[in-house]
């Protein structure tokens, strides 16, 4: 039975060296330094720039990709919604497209039916840790011109077709929050290949200052001790991570692959207790790719059984919680009310967008149907038990 901690030594350990280093100027930002240069290697990508969440590096990857006023982002619903509310950050409209009903994920003939002149980006999104088919979706990119953003969240170390996923797209952002497959809180950190946008992702989230290159996080001393000195050379946002920050999730990376670990095995004791169900369906992963577990979902695939009535009698018999599915971004009250703090007007003006009235049936349908199991359990034994009180739950409801 595998038992491993959430948080070891080795956090601590890099935690204190930030805190000993009293953030002087000497050594301040060298733990963001260390974790970019690893993080870039772990993930095969050029260039990982570091920021202060997984929504700020989806809002900075659009600026980079040079979305802006007016433009059309393509993005799926089905998701939790700073995957387009970042669109509307950067002024643009979130556009959004129907997932695939084994999958749960956005596909590429959903995506091809959204395009228009006015389309200049894609956000994916790995849902639950797992690639949508990005083949297909880079071969209408590129038709099209189009920059593609992986939205990985919720995706650390998985696989498409034996690839990483995070190398897929033109870039792809990763989110350190709480329940994330490594966290240091909060914090976020997007990877590239492309020198052009990299440069772009650090100026950006560093306030617009010229003298931040593409190796270079931060300005110091001797740029900002001379009066001449011109610091802004375009607008800026200042979505820069700390060094404490930094600390945690250089320790959570070098400890990435037993993070990653645990939540298969839970994953994969949940998956043995839906086995010859016939009315609870889990998520399709194709044979070539591998699936990363940020969470275990399901489908309650029948009209017998009510969503309240299975976690009510889950919880009955000692379980932890299910979670639903984030209800659909357009059927957020922001978007239907279009409370866009006054980014409504390039929508309704231009082009009277009523998200009242996007349909995307098939997410439609999956959304009231999906229970979500946590998969961070750090004692194998943990996880074992939940997924027997999934099975209790589950014979419970097959002899009523
Ligand atoms: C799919 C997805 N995208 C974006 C985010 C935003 O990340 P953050 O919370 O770090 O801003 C999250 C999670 O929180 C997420 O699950």
């Amino acid at each position: 039975m595998k038992k491993i901690e959430r948080v070891t030594e080795l956090e601590k350990q890099y935690v204190m060296e930030v805190l000993d280093g009293e953030f002087s100027s000497k050594t301040s930002y060298k733990m963001v330094t260390r974790l970019e240069k690893e993080f870039a290697k772990k993930m095969h990508r050029k260039y990982a720039i570091a920021m202060v969440n997984g929504t700020a590096t989806l809002h900075m990857a659009l600026e980079a990709a040079g979305v802006g006023i007016g433009d059309e982002v393509i993005c799926p619903p089905l998701t939790m919604s700073s995957s387009s509310l970042c669109v509307l950050q950067a002024n643009a409209i979130p556009v959004f497209a129907d997932v695939d009903n084994d999958t749960f994920l956005i596909t590429a003939d959903n995506i091809e039916k959204k395009i228009t002149s006015k389309t200049k980006a894609i956000i994916t999104v790995s849902l639950y840790g797992l690639s949508p088919d990005m083949d297909p979706i880079m071969e209408i990119a590129h038709k099209h011109g189009l920059k593609v953003i992986e939205d990985d969240a919720q995706c650390f170390l998985a696989k498409y077709k034996g690839r990483l996923v995070g190398t897929l797209g033109d870039m792809a952002s990763f989110s350190f929050q709480s329940s994330k497959h490594m966290t240091a809180g909060e914090g976020g950190i997007v990877v590239t290949d492309d020198d052009e946008l990299a440069l772009k992702l650090r100026r950006y989230s560093g306030l617009g200052y010229g003298s931040i290159g593409l190796e270079k996080g931060r300005i110091t001393k001797d740029d900002i001790q001379d009066p001449n000195y011109e610091r802004h050379v375009i607008l800026g946002w200042n979505y820069r991570p700390t060094d404490l920050v930094g600390a945690v999730a250089l320790a959570q990376l070098e400890r990435l692959d037993e993070l990653v670990e645990m939540r298969k095995i839970a994953a994969r004791h949940f998956l043995n207790a839906i086995k010859g169900c016939n009315w609870l369906r889990a998520q399709k992963v194709n044979d070539t790719d591998e699936h990363s577990y940020w969470a275990f979902c399901v489908v309650l695939d029948t009209n017998k059984v009510n969503w309240y009535e299975f976690r009510k009698k889950f919880m009955e018999f000692g379980g932890d919680g299910i979670y639903s599915a984030w209800k659909l971004s357009y059927m957020e009250p922001a978007f239907k009310n279009m409370n866009f703090l006054g980014r409504e007007k390039l929508i309704n003006n231009k082009y009277e967008y009523d998200y009242n009235k996007v349909k995307c049936p098939i997410a439609e349908y999956l959304q009231p149907r999906m229970l979500q199991f946590k998969t961070d359990y750090w004692d194998e034994a943990d996880a074992m038990k939940q997924a027997e009180i999934l099975k209790q739950t589950i014979d419970y409801f097959d002899k009523r």
